[in-house]
């Protein structure tokens, strides 16, 4: 694929840090001693939450707090996904509604960042019909958001940063996370697989690895803040430094940060089934660091249906590399993703996804109905059954998947597990969230000093979603 990779210098990513130096003195003059807040909203999938972080880094660079409430904001930025329509309406909805908080406070300045604006239907609706937005720009942009939004500010018109891109590889942005336990690690970006139902590879471009050392160095810096529970991102981790052809592969990788010295795990996500490789599960198996979890999306049972998906795998060999990865690591918590009601599949090729289903017994499986994309070849492929066809699949399914994950956690009860102590719950009988090596969820009671360690715990109880425990 001709695909020249394009790197932005760290003298841009300085530049990009003055400007924030010139806005926060800027706003700062104006405000009158007052904290100057922000609120950034996430939708989607891990890498936006990456992403958000990026953008609480150049804000909080510019002098911003930050704040949930919308009335309380001299800034929002929301950062879209585009995946499934449902979670575009949902930001439609939200965008519409910021029109109470910007009349309240009409400096407020409004940005929509991420995937969904990155398809230019999506860019001219916003254009059109929602003049509350002041600032568009796409995930190819997010590293200059500073440049951007003080043009925003300055200028009397509104900004759309949404040009057509394959991608680049921005390194040295700052970021403000979330947690102090657990964080996330891009590793990679975009996606080649061009699976017919997905908006990502149009929206998020090709793909491309950050280099090693600098992924190393990063996850240094996390264990020795105390990070404990460490996720690599990318649309597809199996392909990681196919672009680089530097010889690292994505095994190889597992293996360096487990090098790290410290008490920490290694969790990754999205493998694509076509690139799992033996030798991925046997550094797994070998590297103590690396979580016993896969999250291995297998989206149909059907092989009719993976061909139109243009997934390069059949159930058979699926299966295959599930029972390969168990022979590696028998302890493996194997999770997918699954669509249901692809166009043109039947009742019989859907009853092959829960035979699959069946037979591989996820601990967890999430479950979506199709949602067409616009520009991707599904789109334009013959599709006869209902929406209420579809639903009655989608039922069957979550009943059987669900079905499974109470058996696979009633396993659990009475058994001791290790256990990362990872938050609060807010709920008084039990208080604390965990989760165990194989990133499932347990429900403790116990002292919040526990938060960020490792302890033994013993499970009293189970139910589809969680379980519950004592500390030892
Ligand atoms: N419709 C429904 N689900 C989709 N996914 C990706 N594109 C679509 C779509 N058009 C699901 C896949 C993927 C997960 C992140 O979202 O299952 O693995
Ligand atoms: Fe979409 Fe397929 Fe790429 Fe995943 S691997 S992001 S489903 S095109």
């Amino acid at each position: 694929m001709a695909y020249e990779r394009k790197e932005i210098s760290i003298d841009e990513i300085r530049r990009q840090e003055g400007i924030c130096a010139e806005i926060r003195d800027a706003v700062s003059a104006a405000s009158e001693g007052r904290q100057l807040l922000a609120m950034v909203d996430t939708y989607g999938c891990q890498q936006n939450e990456a992403d958000s972080e990026k953008i609480r880094g150049y804000l909080a660079e510019m002098g911003y707090g930050f704040t949930q409430d919308e009335f309380e904001a001299d800034v929002i930025v929301v950062n879209t996904c585009a995946v499934r329509e449902h979670a575009e309406m949902r930001v439609l909805g939200n965008v519409g509604q910021l029109n109470h908080s910007k009349k309240q406070r009409p400096g407020q300045m409004i940005a929509v960042c991420g995937c969904m604006v990155q398809q230019e239907h999506m860019a001219q609706k916003i254009k059109r019909s929602y003049p509350v937005v002041d600032l568009v720009f796409g995930p190819h942009e997010l590293w200059r958001f500073p440049e951007l939004l003080q043009k925003t500010m300055t200028g009397k018109k509104r900004v759309f940063a949404t040009e057509r891109c394959d991608g680049l590889v921005a390194e040295g942005m700052p970021s403000k996370r979330d947690g102090t336990v657990k964080a996330w690690l891009s590793i990679m970006y975009g996606c080649n697989n061009f699976c017919t139902y997905c908006v990502v590879p149009y929206v998020r471009g090709r793909e491309r690895s950050r280099r090693p050392e600098d992924i190393v160095a990063e996850a240094r810096q996390l264990v020795e803040a105390g990070y404990k529970d460490i996720t690599l991102l990318g649309q597809n981790v199996n392909s990681y430094g196919k672009d680089l052809g530097g010889g690292t592969d994505f095994a190889d990788l597992i293996r360096m940060i487990n090098d790290i010295p410290g008490d920490f795990l290694i969790r990754f996500m999205t493998s694509h089934p076509k690139d799992a490789t033996e030798k991925l599960f046997r550094t797994m198996a070998e590297c103590k660091k690396c979580a016993r979890q896969l999250h291995l999306p297998v989206q149909s049972g059907s092989d009719r249906v993976l061909r139109a998906m243009n997934r390069g795998y059949t159930s058979g060999e699926y299966l295959k590399k599930v029972e390969l990865a168990r022979s590696y690591m028998p302890e493996l918590v194997i999770t997918t993703d699954i669509i249901v009601g692809f166009p043109g599949e039947t009742d019989d090729e859907f009853e092959d996804t829960v035979k699959l289903c069946d037979a591989v017994r996820y601990d967890a499986m999430f479950t979506f109905i199709y949602s067409k994309r616009v520009g991707t070849p599904a789109a334009s492929m013959p599709d006869a059954a209902t929406r209420e066809d579809k639903q009655r699949r989608f039922d069957r399914l979550l009943d059987a998947a669900n079905r499974v994950s109470a058996e696979k956690h009633a396993e659990y009860e009475g058994k001791t597990v290790r256990v990362l102590v990872d938050g609060e719950t807010g709920k008084p009988e039990y208080n604390l969230s965990s989760r165990t090596n194989g990133g499932r969820l347990v429900h403790l009671k116990g002292d919040p000093k526990l938060i960020g360690q490792f302890i033994d715990v013993k499970i009293t109880s189970s139910n589809t979603w969680a379980l519950y425990g004592e500390v030892e």
